[in-house]
């Protein structure tokens, strides 16, 4: 299973490289105005530290639109992936791109159809969000589970990507499912680390060692 950073954030994304856990990015136009800085900038900047699959977003409406911004996209950096939207239009791009060579994700992937829809069009990559379905009090994994299961029925090469992760639920899930990547928000990846009994165990192998080491030669 892949693990890519839901994030724009360098230094975030710095700290996971160095752990060997950052497999790619995803990136969208929210995390770009959060980060406070130019589109492009961000991008190339991540492209230095990562070499796996950089997601970047465009806001085009049309095929022409989407086509045109990927393929300035694909100019900043060997590793770009356009995200397109799951739209009639944006799947018309993601064939035009295909042919062309260049890697798309397609997002806001919000049922097991528009998965199927994507798949077909030649994605790279498709991103249902479970934590929007979730907010809805639908079941996000429910749908990751039915497009795993259409995926291997059929062989599709397209990866799913699981999107607006939210708790370390929605990964180990994701896991359990064999869904490819799960992209995950610093936040989330920092609480997958812990648990209260690997602190208490440290502590207690600490202060065991210490009692012990001056009565034995
Ligand atoms: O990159 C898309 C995605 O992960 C969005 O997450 O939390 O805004 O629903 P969220």
């Amino acid at each position: 299973m892949k693990f890519f950073l839901d994030t724009a954030e360098i230094e975030d994304i710095k700290k996971a490289v160095a752990l060997g856990i950052c497999d790619g990015i995803t990136t969208n136009p929210t995390l770009i105005m959060k980060s406070g800085r130019n589109q492009k900038d961000v991008i190339q900047e991540i492209a230095k530290i990562v070499s796996g699959p950089i997601s970047a977003e465009g806001i085009g409406d049309t095929t022409e639109e989407m086509v045109k911004e990927a393929e300035e996209f694909s100019t900043w950096a060997k590793n770009i992936v356009v995200k397109v939207p799951m739209t009639k239009e944006g799947l018309n791009a993601v064939r035009i791109l295909s042919k062309k060579g260049i890697k798309t994700n397609v997002t806001l992937v919000f049922s097991p159809s528009q998965a199927l829809l994507a798949a077909k069009a030649g994605a790279t990559y498709v991103s249902p969000f479970v934590g929007r379905l979730d907010d809805i009090k639908e079941d996000g994994m429910l749908v990751i589970s039915e497009i795993m299961q259409i995926f291997r029925n059929y062989g599709f090469a397209t990866e799913v990507i699981v999107a607006s992760v939210r708790s370390t639920k929605h990964v180990v899930e994701s896991a359990k499912l064999g869904a490819h990547i799960a992209t995950i928000p610093p936040k989330v990846l920092e609480i997958m680390w812990h648990h209260s009994l690997t602190d208490k165990g440290i502590q207690t192998f600490k202060e065991h060692y210490e009692k012990h080491k001056n009565t034995v030669k």
